[in-house]
């Protein structure tokens, strides 16, 4: 190999990459959301049960998984899964470890984007003096590419491509480069989230008005945190707190393997992949839920937050909020909030784009520089569709199919591997193996057992989701012979855009129509990229198992 072999340089920095790695703009904007949507405290449990069986095992077989391939010479999931089994499919299953990050990253970076706008517009004082619609309508007027007068022209375009510029750059410099990036940005996240937490814990009733009266931030905390037992049997919080959890902790994506396999052989695993999932628990539980809903109840109540919860909340909600504090709080504020998100968005996205980079590093001796500019490149192209069009949905295409389903499909088989064809015995030395920690027992039957068989009843579940999600209904039914009903949210029906034809069926107004077949349109768009996208990396890895077994390095 041309390279010299490359490895983090000290373990607390190894630390703060995986944890930066984890902690994401899921901590801040996708965990409050989940949690409001999925009944507040009710939503806890599931989550908690699912971090413990799924998040934890899956943490340990991928960064066990990661250092073995390094072992090896295999930075990438393809020949870091096909060095564990001796079955020729296992590198094209390692395909969703290079594709889901590209999917993702090309979309997370749109939104790392708006953070960094979003910090200079709160310098530039956009947001002072404008009513709550007027903020939320500067951020419709600026994903509106076509029509935007935010100020620069095509101004999202321009964000864009400066925070892709931004991650080939850092990418560029190497595994160093990214661990440089966590030991600046992991710290400052964590002081800016701490600044905001304590408004958010100490903000209390004082955020009243003429207009919400009741709004009590403590209103928002206290419905994320009694535990409510009634829905512990809905399979439908269970999914919403699994999908959480996955990605949350990138799990599922290959990532976590490409980091590991830079980690020496000889260093430990077990406690590494212990303290950074912790990391990221602490920073989603405690910081991510003490910002967005307690401030946003403390203005505007609980009811409001309840009916409003999503993505907007960040964006369209919180920098109006902000102008309650004054005009220079309110823009440190905002540098904080928008600050904040984007050092969690550029330590995941810098993570996303280091298995491209290793896996052409590995097979075709690129250089650093060479692959990370090639990732810019089909990240841009990849990712401009997100950004044109992101009103006709193709941003949420790629959300559920690259940054949902794939996750699962990769740890249900990730999983079947480590235990079952490679073996839990050879698999538990390996997590043991080094380790400044003595894992309990326990997790071996968790990790064989227990870890699949959810991963199972999530895919199964995600992909025969019942109509309405009425589960006893639907078991019932199926029982006395009435059959299974299948939910528009499936899988199964998403991949038939079932509830788009049935919307167009119904819909009689021309220009709804007209809508309703653009949307499709961009949906099928979306999916021809992602396909095309899967079969361009496993047609690479076709040519590099080529060119392995023409150099004598294929076992098989
Ligand atoms: N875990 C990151 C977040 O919470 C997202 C991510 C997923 C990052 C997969 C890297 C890989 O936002």
């Amino acid at each position: 190999m041309a390279n010299k072999v490359e490895s983090w340089g000290t373990r607390v920095g190894l630390i703060l990459a995986m944890a930066g790695n984890a902690v994401g703009l899921g901590n801040f904007l996708r965990f409050p959301v989940q949690a409001v949507q999925n009944g507040g405290g009710a939503f806890m449990i599931p989550y908690l049960v699912s971090f413990l069986l799924m998040g934890i095992p899956l943490l340990f077989i991928e960064w066990s998984t990661g250092r073995y391939g390094g072992k090896f010479g295999n930075h990438s999931t393809p020949f870091i899964l096909d060095t564990m089994a001796r079955g020729r499919a296992w590198k094209y299953v390692g395909v969703f470890g290079i594709f889901t990050n590209i999917a993702v990253v090309s979309y997370y970076c749109y939104i790392e984007s708006w953070t960094m706008s979003y910090v200079f517009h709160s310098l530039k004082g956009t947001f002072v003096g404008l009513s709550q619609g007027e903020v939320a309508a500067f951020f419709n007027n600026y994903v509106d590419i076509a029509h935007s007068t935010t100020g620069i022209p095509f101004e999202a375009v321009v964000f864009y491509v400066i925070v892709l510029l931004l991650n080939t750059y850092v990418l560029s410099k190497g595994i160093k480069g990214v661990e440089k990036v966590a030991k600046i940005g992991m710290p400052l996240l964590i002081l800016f989230g701490v600044i905001l937490a304590v408004k958010g814990l100490t903000l209390g009733t004082s955020g009243a008005s003429a207009m919400f009266p009741n709004a009590n931030a403590w209103d928002g905390l206290n419905f994320l945190w009694t535990p409510q037992f009634d829905s512990l049997t809905n399979p439908k919080v269970w999914l919403a707190a699994a999908g959480q959890i996955f990605f949350t902790l990138s799990v599922g994506m290959g990532t976590i393997h490409c980091y590991a396999a830079y980690v020496r052989s000889k260093d430990d695993i077990a406690l590494n992949a212990v303290s950074a999932g912790f990391m990221n628990e602490f920073v989603e539980v405690v910081l991510g839920s003490l910002i967005v809903i307690p401030i946003a109840a403390g203005y505007l109540g609980l009811d409001w937050v309840k009916e409003n919860a999503g993505f907007g909340m960040a964006f369209q909600t919180m920098p109006y909020l902000f102008q309650q504090w004054g005009t220079v709080l309110a823009a440190v504020a905002g540098v904080l909030w928008f600050g904040l998100l984007f050092f969690a968005g550029i330590t995941s996205s810098l993570a996303m784009g280091t298995p491209w980079v290793s896996f052409m590093k590995d097979e075709f001796n690129w250089s650093n520089a060479k692959g990370a500019w090639s990732f810019g490149l089909i990240t841009l192209l990849v990712g401009l569709p997100t950004v044109f069009f992101y009103q006709q949905g193709v941003f949420d295409e790629y959300d559920y199919w690259g940054g949902t389903v794939s996750l699962v499909i990769f740890a249900l088989f990730e999983t079947i591997l480590f235990s079952w064809i490679f073996g839990i015995n050879k698999g538990w030395k390996e997590i043991n193996y080094g380790a400044d920690i003595k894992v309990p027992l326990i997790y071996k039957f968790i990790i064989k057992y227990i870890t699949p068989l959810m991963l199972l009843f999530v895919f199964v579940g995600a992909t025969f989701t019942p109509l309405g999600n009425d589960w006893t209904g639907n078991i019932t039914s199926l029982f006395t012979g009435n059959g299974w009903s299948l939910d528009n949210a499936s899988i199964i029906k998403q991949l038939t855009h079932a509830g788009l034809n049935e919307q167009l069926a119904a819909a009689t107004d021309p220009q709804i129509i007209d809508k309703l077949n653009e949307k499709m349109f961009f949906s099928n768009l979306a999916r021809i990229i992602l396909l095309s996208l899967f079969i361009f990396i496993g047609l690479m890895v076709y040519v590099a198992y080529l060119k392995r077994k023409k150099e004598g390095r294929v076992t098989l």
